[in-house]
């Protein structure tokens, strides 16, 4: 059984296109979005759709989705993502905003959960930076992996029964047995991590191996949309630095 995750798709089209045809070249049995859709780039209903015509599909809510639609509180927004979350709300389309409203936080599967922030907070979108949030996450954890997204950049920690936790480098992992796991599997529409690259992550359970992926797409095609649609420029700006 093999899923493709991805999340925080963030309405950019161009990078999601691309990350689908990465798909087709690899078999997936079962496709999972980690939430946020929608927000920041100008491209919200397309990418809703997009994501709907992938299946079999388990798709849970990000904070950017259930914000467009009146969900979460958008007063800790930073201005740029209040005014992407504004005009994203006055283009969805009712179908749309009903398809987010109904967006679930967390879901279980047979050997690992999903959730867009965390697990000790789905609701309250926390994000997991340290060692320290993630032995938080992992109290809370239990499946053998969480995977979750929401910071834009992709990690995957390990914790051994003592609780001892350490990072994988390299973004490609073996599991063990007796370990547990915490994927962040990174942003397809705005990566945080100094990499433009449209990220996701593939999970073959048979094989016991998790890898997070890059893809590179027509950015520059993106960002003149978000700059025709009179969304903030730095919105644009920042997916050439990955930042
Ligand atoms: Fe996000």
């Amino acid at each position: 059984m093999r899923y493709a995750l991805f999340a925080d798709i963030h309405s950019n089209l161009e990078a999601f296109r691309a990350v689908r045809e990465e798909f087709k070249r690899v078999r997936i049995d079962e496709y999972i979005c980690l939430g946020d859709i929608v927000g920041y780039a100008a491209n919200p209903n397309e990418c809703i759709q997009l994501v709907k015509e992938l299946g079999p599909i388990t798709i849970i809510a990000g904070n950017h989705d259930w914000a467009s639609v009146g969900k979460t509180d958008i007063d800790y927004f930073n201005p740029i993502a209040k005014e992407a979350i504004l005009w994203t709300q006055s283009k969805l389309t009712e179908e749309n905003k009903r398809f987010l409203a109904d967006l679930p936080l967390t879901k279980e599967f047979t050997d690992f959960v999903i959730v867009h922030g965390s697990l000790y907070s789905p609701e309250k979108w926390h994000y997991i930076f340290t060692f320290q949030d993630a032995k938080r996450n992992f109290a809370y954890q239990k499946k053998r992996i969480c995977f979750l997204a929401h910071s834009h950049q992709p990690f995957i920690i390990s914790s051994d029964k003592r609780g001892n936790c350490e990072e994988v480098m390299g973004m490609k992992v073996s599991l063990r047995d007796d370990y547990r796991y915490l994927v962040n599997i990174g942003s397809v529409g705005q990566p945080r991590d100094g990499d433009p690259d449209a990220s996701y992550c593939l999970y073959d359970r048979d094989n016991k191996e998790i890898e997070i992926k890059r893809v590179s797409y027509q950015l520059k095609e993106a960002q003149d949309k978000i700059i025709a649609a009179g969304l903030p420029q730095e919105l644009a700006w920042r997916l050439s630095l990955g930042r």
